[in-house]
């Protein structure tokens, strides 16, 4: 597969990267709303009420992302319309087809729930501007087409029924308005445009309840000056008192959105959407499925650095899930499930470095995820912190310690990895668990005392 050169990886990263992509048509789309820029007041941190808003988003860790629309129809990935060129009156007869069974939303909140994840994001409206929910200002809508109900709603009730938070997912940039691309260079159409999308966001944040999270997704043509970004937080804020909002409005919102990626972001709330394979809409033939595994290191690492993991489904046309992600998604939850006082409510820990073990942080323990077991002995270079204790986190064993200067030592340990996709080693530290390599051990060996 990797003989030519130019893999599939790289080339669906190519295609289906909005921020790249966006970054180059903006740059040659936005004259006239560039010369806006410098009048634009760009907001420099997170919006009023940040801290009390999002206090339980830092806690929850782990959520459900999913793609679903029209594009599922086809099952080539959602940047079909765009990447084939599909015109628009072609691309429309999809929407008659669509015909997903009633309330396939329950297997996704069930599905989440069992997977560990605290949170459920769905895709209202993706770049093909279809509209999943009842919507008054176009006709292209899941209640006036295929679907012939809101599938908007039929999402939130099963989250709701699950206990889970829901947000919705909304893309600004939208290929089928017909003034989704000339906003730029027509004012007229760009007035029409911002108020079709503000129209449709105070849609669904006015329909459905209480919504916990709104997920813009490219802002291509416009800046946040043409978005009126600011207006439209506002309106969010005063619809949803308590909902949080991501910076992909051009704006910093509550989070960032570190994507395909993990980033570790300093001062600053953050969450990795990762897709299981390689699309994010249905997509057939794309078997580059991550293992269980990998996922798990991924919410590890998430939870390492103090942010979140939106982990995506892309639900086929009727709306069941795929058997893969399925499968992946049970042993995550399972692995989940013993092992959730690591990952929910931990706070970025100091301690990374290994060649076998991930890390992860409550107070003063020091969590030792062990994903390659290497048998009796599990060491750590650097710590700067009094071991006190440690025990094995599910069977509650006691764990043997021995720390010198340089390295701190856990001994006894079963010869095979009692948990094989991630063994967690509970370690009480005298202090908050820190790690220094230069200090402790590059310096710290005795080659290097004078
Ligand atoms: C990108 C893609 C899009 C996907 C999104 C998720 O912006 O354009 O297809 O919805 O990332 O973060």
């Amino acid at each position: 597969m990797k003989n030519s050169g130019w893999t599939r990886r790289e080339s669906l990263a190519g295609l289906g990267a909005g921020a790249a992509l966006t970054a180059a048509l903006t740059s040659s789309c936005t004259k006239q709303t560039s010369e806006k820029k410098a009048e634009a007041k760009v907001e420099s941190g997170p919006p009023a009420g940040h801290d009390r808003r999002i206090a339980w988003w830092r806690q929850a860790k782990f959520g459900m992302f999913i793609h679903w629309g029209l594009y599922s129809v086809l099952g080539r990935h959602e940047w079909v319309m765009e990447n084939e060129g599909i015109p628009i009156p072609e691309y429309e007869q999809l929407a008659r087809q669509f015909k997903p069974k009633p309330n396939a939303a329950r297997d996704w909140a069930r599905l989440a729930k069992q997977a560990g994840m605290k949170y459920m994001v769905m895709t209202s409206k993706h770049h093909e501007g279809f509209a999943n929910f009842s919507s008054k200002l176009t006709d292209y809508n899941a209640s006036k087409q295929g679907p012939g109900r809101d599938l908007a709603a039929e999402f939130v009730d099963a989250a709701r029924a699950e206990g889970l938070r829901c947000g919705f997912y909304y893309s600004l940039m939208d290929w089928h308005h017909p003034d989704g691309a000339i906003c730029a260079t027509d004012e007229q159409a760009r007035r029409r445009f911002v108020d079709y999308i503000h129209g449709q966001i105070r849609e669904l944040l006015t329909n459905y309840g209480k919504i916990d999270i709104l997920w813009y997704d490219v802002a291509w043509p416009l800046d946040a000056a043409g978005w009126e970004s600011e207006k439209m937080n506002n309106m969010v804020f005063q619809l949803q008192p308590d909902i949080i909002v991501n910076n992909r409005n051009k704006l910093p919102g509550d989070f960032s959105t570190p994507e395909q990626r993990i980033v570790a972001e300093a001062d600053k709330d953050w969450e990795s959407c990762m897709t299981m394979n390689e699309s994010w809409g249905y997509h057939k033939a794309d078997d580059n499925w991550k293992s269980p595994k990998t996922i798990v290191r991924n919410l590890i690492t998430c939870a390492r650095g103090g942010g979140n993991y939106l982990l995506n489904i892309g639900p086929k046309p009727d709306g069941s899930i795929p058997e893969e992600s399925v499968k992946i998604l049970t042993s995550v939850g399972k692995w989940v499930d013993k092992n959730q006082s690591t990952i929910f409510g931990a706070e970025r820990c100091n301690v990374a470095r290994s060649s076998y073990c991930n890390f992860s942080r409550k107070g003063n323990t020091l969590y030792i995820h062990v994903y390659d077991w290497p048998g009796d002995t599990v060491a750590i270079g650097g710590m700067k912190t009094k071991v006190k204790s440690a025990r094995l986190l599910t069977s509650g064993h006691d764990v043997k310690v021995e720390q010198d200067d340089v390295r701190v030592r856990f001994t006894g340990l079963p010869a095979t990895a009692p948990d094989p996709l991630a063994t967690v080693i509970a370690v009480e530290c005298e202090s908050e668990p820190a790690q220094d390599m230069v200090e402790v051990v590059r310096k710290g060996r005795k080659r290097f005392k004078a």
